[in-house]
C-alpha cells in the first residue's frame, strides 16, 4: 500500500471488532491507511506522538474510536489541526451513549466531527474521510462517486420484496 492518507486510532484492541468495518470500507475504496491502538488515558504519549507527526507523514484525516469516557478524539484534536472524526464505541454500559456524549460534546474551539455509535459510525467515518480526501484528489472523487452510485443502485434493486 502507498503512503497512508488516513490514520485510524482505537482506544483498545477490543474496538477492532467494530473498527474493522471502517478499515474494510477504506480498503474497498482503495484508500491507504494505518491503524494503531493508542489510548488517551493508557498511552497518552503515543496518541500525542502520532497526532503531532501525522501531517508530515502525509496523513490528511484521523479517525479516533473509543468507548466509555471517550476522550481520544478530543485529545487527538488538541494535538493536530488535521480533521478528526470521532467514532463512539458501544462499550460495556448504556449502549455507547457515554462515548457518544464524550466524543460529541467538545467545548468550542477544538472541533471533532462525531459519527454514529458503533458499526454505522465506523463505516461512515471512512466514507466521510474519503469525501474530505475527494475535495483535493480527482481520482478519489471518481472512486467515491462510483461507490455512491453502486450503493444507490443496490438500494433501488432491494425494492423487490414479494409479500
Ligand atoms: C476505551 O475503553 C476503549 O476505546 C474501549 O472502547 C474501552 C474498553 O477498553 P478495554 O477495557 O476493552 O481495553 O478506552
Amino acid at each position: 500500500m502507498s503512503n497512508p492518507l488516513v490514520g485510524i486510532l482505537m482506544g483498545s484492541k477490543s474496538d477492532w471488532e467494530t473498527m474493522k468495518n471502517c478499515a474494510q470500507t477504506l480498503k474497498d475504496l482503495g484508500i491507504p491507511f494505518e491503524t494503531h491502538v493508542a489510548s488517551a488515558h493508557r498511552t497518552p504519549d503515543k496518541v500525542a506522538e502520532f497526532c503531532i507527526g501525522a501531517e508530515s507523514k502525509g496523513i490528511k484525516v484521523i479517525i479516533a474510536a473509543a468507548g466509555g469516557a471517550a476522550h481520544l478524539a478530543g485529545v487527538c484534536a488538541s494535538k493536530t489541526h488535521l480533521p478528526i472524526l470521532g467514532v463512539p464505541m458501544k462499550g460495556w454500559a448504556v449502549e455507547g451513549l457515554d462515548a457518544l456524549l464524550s466524543t460529541v460534546q467538545m467545548p468550542s474551539g477544538i472541533p471533532v466531527g462525531t459519527l454514529a455509535i458503533g458499526k454505522p459510525g465506523a463505516i461512515n467515518s471512512a466514507l466521510l474521510a474519503v469525501s474530505i480526501l475527494a475535495l483535493s484528489d480527482s481520482g478519489i472523487r471518481d472512486k467515491y462517486l462510483a461507490y455512491r452510485k453502486q450503493a444507490t443502485e443496490k438500494a433501488l434493486a432491494d425494492d423487490d420484496i414479494q409479500p
